[in-house]
């Protein structure tokens, strides 16, 4: 150990300081200090077998990916009150350790409502029995249940931050919460809450529509879209227009084909065969390319919803592709 005043009065110190590992300006991110386009993709360690965690992320790195967008599941690190459950699949910080290994970056997408497809979104099944509680509202009970969580990943992953040296470049505050609501005061909660905790950038990411985009964003958390990347980015454009929640763009969610529903009269969504299909992700991705901004495809590599984690859709029967719950 090398004693600080040492390095200040060297010098060496206050010049590592002037560079922030992660960052951004108007136009582009920094990865210490240089211009750095996300070439990613999702991949949630939680629906993947453990074991099979080097050789799925050797592949992501293998087709040029250089980051790896993961959803988190709390309902499985926290499946009863109090609890913290990190083995097996839930060893998330194992997971985001070989993907550092294999030369990928990672943005953290804790929630903790994420979608995701996943069963209530992630909330954990116990939540639903707490007196008081309403998800996704700056409810207490909601709040205080949120925090344990939050803080409880902080200290998990607190060596794996990018400002720790660690591969996690930035964490995305709640998940499309525009499409849900428009309760601010939930939404610099938990940013505030995450800052302290994680102590990296965060931004949110939100459909690219007025409604969604005005529900979602907030100061402090750059905002950024998913879907169409020519409509989202030209509707980032337009709508938010606070200075702390403006730079880069990211398509966080490319979708390249759509989710698998169980129904007798649904069939597997693929692109393979689908020519049109396969040309239309193309030129969207050399688009965002050639547009200097940053994607991620959604997903790289789905893998498996186990047990009943899969989610349900909400807003009527089989058909309603909107309100996956
Ligand atoms: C499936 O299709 C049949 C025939 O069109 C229809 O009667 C039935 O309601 C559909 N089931 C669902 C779950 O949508
Ligand atoms: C990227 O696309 C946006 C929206 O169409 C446009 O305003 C911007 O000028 C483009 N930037 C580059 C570098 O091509």
């Amino acid at each position: 150990m090398i004693f600080k005043p040492f390095l200040i009065a060297l010098g060496l110190l206050s010049a590592a300081q002037a560079i922030k590992p992660f960052t951004w300006n108007k136009q582009t991110f920094l990865l210490h200090g240089k211009p750095f386009q996300i070439i990613g993709g999702q991949m949630d360690p939680q629906r993947i077998p453990h074991e099979l965690w080097t050789d799925r992320l050797a592949k992501a790195r293998a087709m040029g990916l250089n980051t790896i967008f993961s959803y988190v599941y709390w309902d499985q690190l926290v499946p009863e009150e109090g609890a913290w459950e990190t083995s097996g699949n839930n060893d998330i910080a194992r997971y985001f350790k070989i993907a550092q290994k294999q030369g990928l970056n990672i943005v953290l997408r804790s929630g903790p409502y994420i979608c995701g497809e996943h069963e209530w979104g992630g909330f954990p099944a116990w939540l639903s029995e707490v007196p008081g509680m309403v998800v996704r509202t700056s409810n207490k009970a909601y709040l205080e249940a949120a925090k344990f969580y939050i803080d409880h990943l902080g200290a998990e992953l607190k060596d794996l931050m990018i400002t720790n040296g660690g591969p996690i470049l930035m964490a995305q505050v709640e998940n499309e919460y525009g499409s849900y609501g428009d309760d601010h005061v939930y939404i610099s909660s938990l940013r505030d809450m995450m800052r302290e905790a994680y102590g990296i950038p965060l931004y949110t990411n939100d459909g690219g529509e007025e409604s969604m985009l005005m529900g979602g964003q907030i100061a402090g958390a750059l905002a950024e879209t998913d879907g169409s990347p020519q409509t989202g980015f030209a509707a980032r454009n337009e709508y938010v227009t606070d200075p702390s929640s403006l730079g880069p763009q990211l398509d966080g969610e490319y979708y390249v084909t759509w989710l698998d529903q169980w129904a007798s009269n649904y069939t597997h969504e693929t692109d393979v065969g689908n020519t049109a299909a396969i040309k239309q992700v193309t030129s969207d991705l050399e688009w965002i390319l050639k547009n200097d901004s940053s994607f991620s495809i959604y997903m790289f590599h789905g893998g498996t919803n186990w047990g009943f984690q899969n989610g349900a859709d909400w807003g009527g029967r089989a058909g309603a592709h909107n309100h996956e719950l």
